[in-house]
């Protein structure tokens, strides 16, 4: 059984892919683009670029309508309760910052933040800062042996100097889904806000922001099929309302002299400057696209294939499988063989996946690992695929040993 994609012809990558001999197995770095997408940026530039919310003319109008919708697409895609509520950034890690800048007033010394031990550095970095500039407590939820966020010592840890709760709702090394909604509970019984970090989880089916009761998530578009250099913040209504602002300038202001100066609230408000508009829509078009297929199919074959990478990868003498993983990825190390050099060896064999340390350093020094091999899947990923990297994996590792 070759496990066919029926989504891979909607990506154009993959011409270029198949012409020069790549196999691209690096999903969850990146995703490839559908043409669904490219001809969202196409059409936005070619029918006229214009600038949004400033101009009264057509071109403007027409960009701002996009712009606009393309909002309310997201906040439908994670039942938001309406637009207001999302705000678009960069990506993932520039909606961390935006809360860490933005919360920043709300802490006092000695309040505790709680992360846990498998956060991307995205996750990790801007709220250890901002416990260093203003003398809080960075807590670390500990993992259990599969590689989970301990409920049991998390209920020890979230406690009543506990002001914020920011955890990844999919790890991005191990692929396990993490135990939000008990976590999110903890975090609500103590008063504190949540954040959830959905760069990975987001990709993988729907996820409803509302049901799950997060006061933050954030994801960036360019994992989720769409360009890079746009992503999104949600901020439930009320937990919006605390964000301080936090860059300044063009259309988030709703009052200026030069003394003073008075701010639009969520979402005009964090959007200093001329925003992404074309990535914006492009997002859009993505959300489209995803919305247009068959789920079920979608998650079987993401699951099948899911199977035959783990199956495959066990077949391998002293090949160690990071955990468990749920969906789409496995981390692996391979004894007696550095990561770096099996990453280039399969490099020079056309395979892509992904070598290091992935942006969570801690997590891996805390498995003694100085690195470890990551193959991720996306909708368009194939059963020959898998066949082009475990024949790769084998040449490669007859070459090492
Ligand atoms: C779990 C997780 N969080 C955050 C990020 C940061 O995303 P970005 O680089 O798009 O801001 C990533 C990216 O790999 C991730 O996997």
């Amino acid at each position: 059984m070759s496990l066919p994609s029926p989504w891979r012809a909607d990506f154009p990558a993959f011409a270029a892919f198949t012409a020069s001999r790549q196999t691209y197995l690096d999903t969850a770095a990146t995703a490839q683009k559908p043409q669904a997408v490219l001809d969202a940026l196409l059409d936005h530039y070619a029918g006229g670029a214009a600038n949004v919310h400033r101009a009264q003319h057509a071109p403007g109008e027409r960009a701002t309508l996009a712009f606009e919708g393309a909002r309310e697409k997201v906040a439908q895609w994670l039942n938001a309760d309406n637009p207001n509520e999302i705000v678009f950034t960069r990506g993932s890690t520039e909606g961390l910052n935006l809360l860490a800048y933005g919360l920043e007033h709300l802490f006092n010394a000695g309040d505790e933040i709680v992360i846990s031990a498998l956060e991307h550095h995205a996750n990790l970095l801007p709220w250890q800062q901002l416990a260093l500039r203003r003398d809080l407590k960075l807590v670390i939820l500990p993992l259990d042996g599969a590689g989970d966020i301990d409920l049991q010592q998390a209920a020890q840890l979230i406690g009543p100097r506990t002001r914020l709760l920011a955890v990844s709702q999919l790890s991005n090394v191990l692929g396990r889904w993490q135990p939000l909604q008990p976590l999110l509970a903890l975090a609500r019984a103590q008063g504190a806000l949540s954040v959830v970090d959905g760069a990975q989880g987001v990709v993988h089916g729907r996820h409803d922001v509302t049901a799950l009761g997060c006061d933050f998530y954030v994801f960036s578009g360019h994992k989720l099929y769409a360009p890079d250099g746009i992503g999104v913040l949600y901020g439930r209504a009320r937990a919006m309302a605390k964000l301080r602002h936090w860059q300044f300038g063009g259309e988030m202001v709703q009052h200026a002299d030069y003394q003073s100066a008075r701010f639009r609230p969520a979402p005009l408000g964090f959007e200093a400057g001329t925003p992404a508009i074309a990535a914006a829509i492009g997002l859009g078009a993505a959300l489209d696209y995803l919305g247009e297929q068959d789920e079920y199919a979608l998650a079987a074959h993401e699951a099948a294939l899911h199977q035959r990478l783990l199956t495959g990868l066990r077949r391998f003498d002293g090949l160690r499988l990071l955990g468990e993983p749920h969906t789409a990825l496995a981390s692996f190390v391979i004894d007696g063989v550095h990561n770096a050099d099996l990453s280039h060896l399969l490099g020079e064999q056309g395979i892509a996946v992904r070598a290091g340390q992935h942006c969570a350093m801690p997590l891996l020094h805390g498995l003694g690992l100085p690195g470890a091999i990551r193959v991720s899947l996306g909708l368009y990923s194939d059963g020959d695929d898998l066949e082009r990297f475990f024949a790769a994996l084998h040449h490669a590792l007859d070459l090492l040993r």
